[in-house]
């Protein structure tokens, strides 16, 4: 069994600058924002495993469902011998792949997260011992320096992640990933699709809460990171389908008029009662749109899987 190896592609403090920006950037524009990234710490990373289980929260079980049907025709597709795996998370649904994948050799999983990476990588390394895994603590949206692995490559993301980044950031994005990719190299890419309102809303909204938690985890980093004094029970939950924009918003809106000091920026930032701060967009898809961005990139469209019930997709592509 090889080690654990774990990069941290940023210094400490680059994040610690990044999210400075972010809050100060976020809380000084009309409407106020926060980007999603900032959620995942120790605790806000085992939030989002617990909303992978929750009744209403599908996109999960409906990735898990197609992984589960096809991961054979993925791996015999990409031929991978690197799997690159961006906000890998608890890597579980992963595993189906890896399996799956007869010449794997290393897996290399990104995530800003840096508990999720260790705690999945080092059951990784003990189930399969086989497997060289190289974490790499990064933030996907910037510049990525891989690994030197042997090709082809496989890149997989997830989970519908791409639906938190806005239409110009996901075309940024993809234009970087496929900088990544050799001609014969795959993408393989999870996408929740455009379905029922009420469904919708109540995948990130459920009854027992988990999601308003994981929603006001936000602030409880930046009243750590930056000693801020949000207090998360003066925030309501909110989820809201965007019909124009075909995505999903969560906001935090304000209970009460109030002010929030951030110190460590010097700064006070005003709230009105119901003021809304936006702290994610997780935009749905449909087959002809993924293809099209994907095209503008580069990318090939050779597959298209749903679940039973259509509500989710997975398509492979590969550069040409
Ligand atoms: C919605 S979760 C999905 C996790 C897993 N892929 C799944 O399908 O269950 C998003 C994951 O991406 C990570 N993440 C979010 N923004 C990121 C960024 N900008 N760079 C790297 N990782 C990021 C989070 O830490 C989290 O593990």
């Amino acid at each position: 069994m090889s080690p654990l190896r774990v990069t941290r592609t940023l210094p400490e403090d680059a994040t610690d600058a990044a999210l400075r920006a972010d809050v100060l950037n976020g809380l000084t524009a009309t409407p106020k924002t926060l980007p999603p990234k900032w959620f995942y710490d120790a605790r806000g990373s085992e939030l989002f495993e617990e909303i992978t289980e929750l009744p209403e929260y599908y996109p999960t079980r409906a990735e898990r469902e197609i992984l589960l049907a096809r991961s054979g025709e993925i791996a015999a597709a990409s031929g991978a011998r690197t799997l690159v795996e961006l906000g890998s998370g608890s890597s579980e649904k992963t595993r189906l792949l890896i399996d799956a994948l007869t010449g794997l050799e290393v897996y290399v999983p990104v995530d800003v997260s840096e508990s999720a990476l260790t705690q999945a990588g080092q059951v990784l390394i003990e189930e399969r011992p086989w497997l060289t895994v190289h974490a790499l603590i990064a933030d996907f949206t910037g510049r990525m320096e891989l690994p030197e692995t042997p090709g082809p490559r496989l890149l997989a993301f997830l989970g519908g992640t791409i639906g938190n980044l806005l239409p110009a950031e996901r075309a940024r994005f993809l234009a970087s990933i496929r900088r990544l990719l050799a001609p014969g190299d795959t993408l393989l890419l999870g996408t929740d699709l455009v379905k029922d309102e009420e469904v919708l809303v109540r995948a990130y909204d459920d009854a027992a809460g988990v999601t308003a938690e994981f929603n006001k985890n936000v602030l409880a980093v930046v009243d750590r990171e930056l000693d801020a004094d949000f207090n998360p029970d003066s925030f309501d939950h909110v989820a809201l389908w965007d019909a124009d924009n075909e995505w999903i918003e969560m906001r935090l809106r304000s209970r009460v008029a109030q002010t929030v000091k951030v110190p460590a920026l010097d700064l006070a930032v005003d709230f009105a009662a119901g003021e809304e701060l936006r702290t994610e967009v997780s935009a749905k898809f449909r087959r002809a749109g993924v293809t099209a961005e994907l095209a503008a990139t580069g990318l090939e469209l050779t597959n298209w899987w749903t679940d039973s019930q259509g509500r989710f997709a997975l398509s492979l592509s590969m550069a040409r």
